[in-house]
């Protein structure tokens, strides 16, 4: 039995803009990860993906439909990039995971990413952050359009970030951070918040642009908060970043209260994370301050809540 898996991950600035060529900065969630097991099967010959969040047990190559087409793209594809025959090979795959699905947390980039894992593992292949981020970022571009490829760099290398379409920088943090992330719990699909952008950049470019630059200035000045260790800076940066998104239009009222109920209960700056109109936000904090956080979120209608600390 081989088992791998990988971690979910938050934007803290610069989503959507990112999608136009401008820097975002994102970070992993390490202590929210997707799973994969693989087990070789001896009774029957195929290749079986069970699904446990989706509650599906189904084979590789039974027709797909919209929840089991992802996941069969993504075992095909990685067998398809070690170059190993399907026939070969007879499997049984486990998956679960503690990503929300659809919410901004990057859960189909991670269950791809723990599939790609296990199965290079499985096969004694050694792949390297960077190989597995291009073949997920081929996966989601199959999949889903046009991905800024941010969520497969995070998700892959494990680690803090800057990133510019095909640039990544790591980032050294001077001091940790702390994050408490909330979520809706309304599922939102990021294709369509892009969608949206999308067409409202057509109407107006010149405006939607300027918005672009005022996203991708809190974006570099995040960076240097983030690389000298200056929480405060940090936080101011978040919330004005939320302001722009909500000038998008990808904010949502339940994202909204979140984000003030954050701020009120002392969180340093907060904003919504991902491509919006539902799915989580995230806070910055001291440590101290988390717990208080965490329950005015829930108070606030926050389905659930995650902490992690980013180092
Ligand atoms: O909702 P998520 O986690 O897939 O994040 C989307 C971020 C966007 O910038 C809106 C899209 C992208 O591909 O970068």
């Amino acid at each position: 039995m081989t088992i791998a898996s990988a971690a979910g991950k938050v934007i803290l600035l610069g989503e959507h803009a990112v999608v136009y060529g401008q820097p975002a900065v994102a970070a992993p969630v390490s202590e929210v990860r997707a799973w994969a097991e693989v087990t070789t099967t001896f009774s029957e010959k195929g290749i079986f993906i069970h699904a446990e969040d989706l509650g599906r047990s189904f084979r590789l190559d039974d027709p797909p439909d919209e929840l089991t087409r992802p996941l069969q793209e993504t075992v095909r594809n990685t067998l398809r990039n070690l170059r190993f025959p399907l026939e070969a090979l007879s499997l049984e795959i486990h998956l679960r995971s503690r990503i929300p699905i659809a919410r901004g947390m990057g859960s189909g980039a991670a269950v791809a990413t723990a599939i790609v894992r296990a199965i290079g593992k499985y096969l004694s292949r050694d792949m390297a952050p960077a190989h597995i981020s291009a073949l997920v970022f081929q996966i989601e571009t199959l999949l889903h359009g046009t991905p800024s490829g941010i969520d497969n760099t995070v998700i892959a290398f494990e680690r803090p970030l800057w990133y510019r379409r095909g640039e990544v920088a790591f980032l050294t943090l001077n001091e940790p951070i702390h994050l408490v992330i909330g979520d809706t719990g309304t599922p939102s699909r990021t294709r369509d918040m892009v969608a949206h952008v999308r067409e409202k950049y057509s109407a107006a470019p010149a405006a939607i642009e300027a918005i672009f630059d005022e996203i991708a200035r809190c974006t570099e000045a995040g960076r240097e908060a983030l690389e000298q260790g200056n929480p405060i800076t940090l936080g101011g940066l978040l919330s004005e970043n939320h302001a722009l998104l909500q000038r998008l239009g990808v904010s949502s009222e339940e994202l909204d209260a979140l984000v003030m109920a954050a701020r009120h209960a002392g969180a340093l700056g907060a904003k919504m994370t991902g491509g919006g109109g539902g799915g989580c936000m995230v806070a910055l904090a001291f440590e101290e301050d988390v717990p208080a956080i965490s329950e005015a979120l829930m108070a606030a209608g926050a389905k659930q809540v995650f902490y992690t600390m980013v180092a």
